[in-house]
């Protein structure tokens, strides 16, 4: 076999075979195929898409070039959740215990701040001590005594997805949908899990800014994972404002504790219940929906996710009297309001300008390798359809060096727009898929 011939196909828009697929991909990761013919093929495949017999084993093979997860001799059922990503998205903190206290097992692998959106992984790191470099065999244990375990993702974990993924990044081919579906299926299928629920971003703050993409994408996803054999569920949620008031790292888990204590903002509880009871009814322990979102809320309510949170963060190194005392988080030197400069109504709020104002202050990275700072971000004092008067703060800058405050500053007056009139009110949820 060739890879020339694999390129050429592809340039003209034909399909590649399961074997040329499998060729390609263990080539490549091999460091059996230069960097170069590569390339070649992602941006014909960027071009030309692929259609759902070579999505299979494309992402079968990425999957399987690495170590695939096994909890079954645990006898639990498993579940994970997955978020295109957005701005202020802490889901995954209540969640994953709220879930893991209703009997399902969470083993969740969890990615780094990248651009305008933060990174669960660095939103843990805040907390005093908490290391997510989990080796397998201490996630094995955690997912057998507490049920949940959030940790980085491993050398072991679909390596082809890493190298294919950077090059991507170089070559100007991220924004594809069978490239982004594969990518992500092939880490989070690699975790081993019954059933999985995707949140699919759409919006100003998401990677999708238009409901037919993200609607592509999620039935992309889905397909994937139900051929697979994974139960797998979709659920198209808005982006076009920040979820919750909190952005940045620690401020971020500030909130996800109101919301293991029963409290926080109505959206955040409304996702986590949402997804949590979706994760419930796939892994079969819930018959259905209603039954599932009882069983989450009755778990944040009564302190039962919150002590699981507890666990979780002792057993991954972390100073558990965080859940009692929010005042042992790293906090930001400063404060300051930016202020409304016109009165009316909150119409809208950009999501990814309000990622990038918490971002210039330090709280994300602009490359992989960059520093953050976890104490640093905002807070959103004024969200969609609150009436503002001039001078009323808008948001509040949490911040170390004052130096970045003018840039953040810049970013939100450009995120609001305040109209005369109240904005018709809008679902949170917008699709089941
Ligand atoms: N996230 C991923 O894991 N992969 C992509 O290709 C895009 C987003």
């Amino acid at each position: 076999m060739r890879v020339i011939d694999a390129i050429q196909k592809k340039r003209d828009a034909g399909a590649l075979s399961p074997e040329e697929i499998q060729f390609i991909i263990d080539g490549f990761t091999a460091d059996e195929i230069p960097t170069y013919q590569m390339a070649a093929l992602l941006m014909a495949i960027f071009l030309n898409g692929m259609n759902d017999e070579e999505l299979a084993p494309w992402t079968h093979a990425m999957l399987h070039s690495g170590l695939v997860m096994d909890w079954s001799e645990l006898g639990v059922p498993t579940a994970d959740k997955h978020s295109t990503g957005g701005v202020g998205d802490k889901i995954s903190l209540p969640l994953a215990p709220a879930v893991a206290a209703c009997g399902v097992a969470v083993p969740m692998v969890s990615g780094r701040a990248l651009g305008h959106t933060g990174g669960t992984l660095d939103k843990l790191e805040s907390i005093p001590g908490f290391n997510v470099g989990v080796s397998l065999e201490r996630a094995r244990e955690m997912i057998a005594d507490i049920g949940v375990v959030l940790m980085g993702q491993t050398a072991e974990v679909a390596p082809a997805d890493k190298r294919i993924y950077a090059l991507r990044d170089a070559i100007g081919t991220v924004e594809s949908i069978p490239l982004i579906a594969s990518s992500i299926m092939s880490k989070k299928l690699a975790e081993g899990v019954d059933a999985l629920v995707l949140d699919v971003k759409v919006g100003s703050g998401a990677f999708m800014k238009t409901r037919e993409n993200a609607t592509l994408l999620a039935q992309t996803l889905t397909g994937i994972g139900r051929r697979m054999g994974c139960a797998t569920v979709a659920y198209l949620t808005r982006m076009d404002r920040p979820l919750g008031r909190m952005v940045g790292n620690a401020l971020e888990v500030r909130e996800s504790i109101d919301i293991l204590r029963g409290e926080g903002p109505d959206d955040v509880r409304e996702l986590t219940v949402t997804l949590g009871a979706e994760m419930l009814v796939q892994a079969k322990v819930a018959t259905d929906l209603e039954t599932a979102r009882k069983q989450i809320e009755g778990q944040l309510d009564n302190g039962k996710a919150l002590a699981c949170f507890q666990k979780l963060v002792v057993a991954q190194g972390g100073d558990g009297r965080v859940v009692e005392d929010l005042d042992i988080l790293p906090k930001a030197s400063y404060q300051k309001d930016v202020l409304a400069t016109r009165e009316g109504f909150v119409g809208e709020i950009n999501a990814e300008h309000i990622g990038r104002s918490s971002m210039s202050l330090g709280a994300g990275r602009a490359k992989a390798e960059d520093d953050i700072d976890p104490a640093v971000g905002l807070e959103v004092l004024k969200t969609v359809g609150d009436s503002v008067s001039v001078g009323e703060p808008l948001v509040r800058l949490h911040y170390n060096d004052e130096t970045r405050v003018p840039r953040a500053e810049e970013w939100i007056l450009g995120a609001y727009s305040v109209h005369d009139t109240a904005p018709d009110k809008t679902e949170l949820i917008i699709e089941r898929i």
